[in-house]
């Protein structure tokens, strides 16, 4: 494992162009951490107009990687006199992003219903509700009333967290009611997920889920580019329209600006059983059009979600159904159990980064 000195020696070799000295005699070191093979050094410019920081922080960079090549950098350049730049989601393991092309396919419900299978089975767990202008996890988790409250930590306000049936979240629908939400301009909303992202007192998560709005917007855009996501699961229901719309939003994650793995597909609504014929499956959406979609992509359907009025009164009563020991239940316990799966066969893959489990 690198060792702080290692660092030290490196920063004492590399001057600052214009002001003569190494960065360790100009005090411009703040800070060094290191965790793994993860390493973060946080640089204080002496000046606002610093010509050279952002050049700076790739020449400490580079040099660093230079002791080792597998190390995971992060350099954070602050300005003297101003507030420290927050990091984003600091504790936290595997992000995991919901989408959908199409509106009202199951985003949501999915979400809340993964959290919960995953927390039940022993893994830390948070969901961001991004839908902010059509907030729905404080009904799902029957939290309307949660006011958030913040507490100091480390000379910092952070806003402490919704926590529920092991899960913990938040929403913009906690702090201002969903009618308000709605007139929200776009700058407002990606600095509200900013504000979820840096100022909340996560603690440590093995998972951080995304409730992300329907089609691809601002939100997508700004947690592209602010989180560097472990993957995207993307809900669609068999149906034509809902596919079409599905592959839209597999192409925004395979975007190379973006370049998100798509970890795969759930079908939700896939069939219809009634309670009085327990052996007729109705496929109302179409049958195994996810599959097909699947196929062309070359990733996992990771779980068929029948039509369930339980799922439905779950949502509505704020008690989702993956709590319960129903047969229901099954669909998200598979789900999850496959995205842990398709998770660390990811993490694996990226050796650079070093390998990580899920939990
Ligand atoms: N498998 C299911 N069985 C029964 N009802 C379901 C199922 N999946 C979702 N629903 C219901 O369908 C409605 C829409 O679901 P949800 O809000 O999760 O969709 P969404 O994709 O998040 O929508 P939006 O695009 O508006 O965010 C909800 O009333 C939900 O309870
Ligand atoms: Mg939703």
């Amino acid at each position: 494992m690198i060792k702080r000195e290692q660092i030290e020696e490196i920063l004492k070799n590399i001057k600052h162009p214009t002001l003569g000295n190494d960065l360790v005699t100009l005090k411009m070191v703040a800070g060094i951490g290191i965790e793994g093979n993860k390493v973060s050094i946080s640089l204080v410019s002496p000046g606002k107009k610093d010509p050279f920081s952002s050049s700076l922080k790739k020449v400490v960079e580079k040099a660093v990687k230079s002791i080792d090549s597998n190390l995971d950098v992060k350099i954070n350049m602050k300005i003297a006199g101003e507030p420290d730049e927050l990091p984003v989601l600091p504790g936290v393991k595997n992000t995991l992003a919901i989408a959908s092309g199409k509106g009202g396919v199951g985003k949501s419900t999915v979400a809340v219903n993964l959290a919960v299978a995953l927390a039940k089975q022993g893994y830390r767990t948070g969901l961001i509700d991004a839908d902010i202008f059509g907030p729905s996890i404080p009904k799902m988790m029957d939290a309307e009333e949660f006011k958030p409250y913040a507490v100091e930590r480390n000379g910092h306000k952070m806003i402490v967290p919704a926590e529920k049936y092991g899960v913990k979240f938040l929403s913009i629908g906690l702090f201002v009611s969903s009618d308000n939400a709605v007139v929200w301009r776009g700058p407002m909303a990606s600095r509200a997920l900013g504000q979820m992202l840096t100022e909340v007192d996560w603690g440590e998560l093995d998972f951080m889920l995304f409730d992300l709005p329907p089609g691809t917007s601002d939100i997508h855009l700004t947690l592209v580019q602010q989180v560097s996501l472990t993957g995207a699961l993307i809900v669609s229901t068999p149906q034509e329209i809902a596919l079409a719309d599905a592959i839209r939003g597999i192409s925004m994650f395979n975007d190379k600006n973006v370049n998100v793995p798509v970890l795969g597909l759930v079908e939700n609504m896939a069939w219809f059983t009634p309670l009085e014929l327990p052996e007729n499956r109705y496929y109302i959406f179409g049958k195994n059009g996810c599959d097909k979609v699947a196929r062309q992509f070359n990733i996992p359907v990771l779980a068929e979600i029948p039509i369930v009025q339980g799922i439905r009164e779950g949502g509505d009563k704020g008690e989702p159904v993956a709590l319960s020991e129903l047969p229901t239940t099954e669909a998200f316990n598979e789900l999850a159990i496959n995205v842990i799966k398709q998770v660390e066969m990811h993490n694996k893959s990226k050796i650079h980064t070093g390998y990580k489990s899920a939990k």
